[in-house]
């Protein structure tokens, strides 16, 4: 292949999949209380409840507001318990 069009490839591949971000030791705390291992929880179970009807979107494309009330929604239809639910919040808001 030629090279400008491997460039291309590459770009599109990026530009077409949601950058979320991996918790790390930043993440500890940053706005609701919760350890790296619950935003690994947060975030697995984002990855693999949240993507099914819809494309994941970014932690960083709502206020945590936007994200309560999208979540109040959203849980039921992910069949996610409240504690499920909560790892997934944590998750969002601590980015
Ligand atoms: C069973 C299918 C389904 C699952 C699973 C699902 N969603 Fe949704 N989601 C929808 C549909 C349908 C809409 C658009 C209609 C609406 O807003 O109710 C939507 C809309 C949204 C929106 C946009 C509304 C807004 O407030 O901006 C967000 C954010 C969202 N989902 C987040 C999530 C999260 C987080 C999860 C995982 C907990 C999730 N969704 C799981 C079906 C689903």
């Amino acid at each position: 292949m030629k090279p400008v069009l491997i460039a291309f490839l590459l770009i599109a591949s990026v530009a077409c999949t949601t950058q979320l971000y991996v918790p790390g030791e930043s993440n500890i705390d940053k706005v609701e209380k919760a350890s790296l291992a619950e935003l690994q929880q947060g975030f697995d179970l984002y990855q693999n409840n949240c993507g099914k009807c819809h494309k994941l979107k970014n932690p960083g494309s709502r206020s945590n507001v936007e994200w309560k009330r999208a979540l109040e929604k959203m849980a039921p239809k992910a069949k996610l318990t409240n504690d499920q639910s909560y790892l997934v919040y944590r998750y969002l808001v601590n980015r």
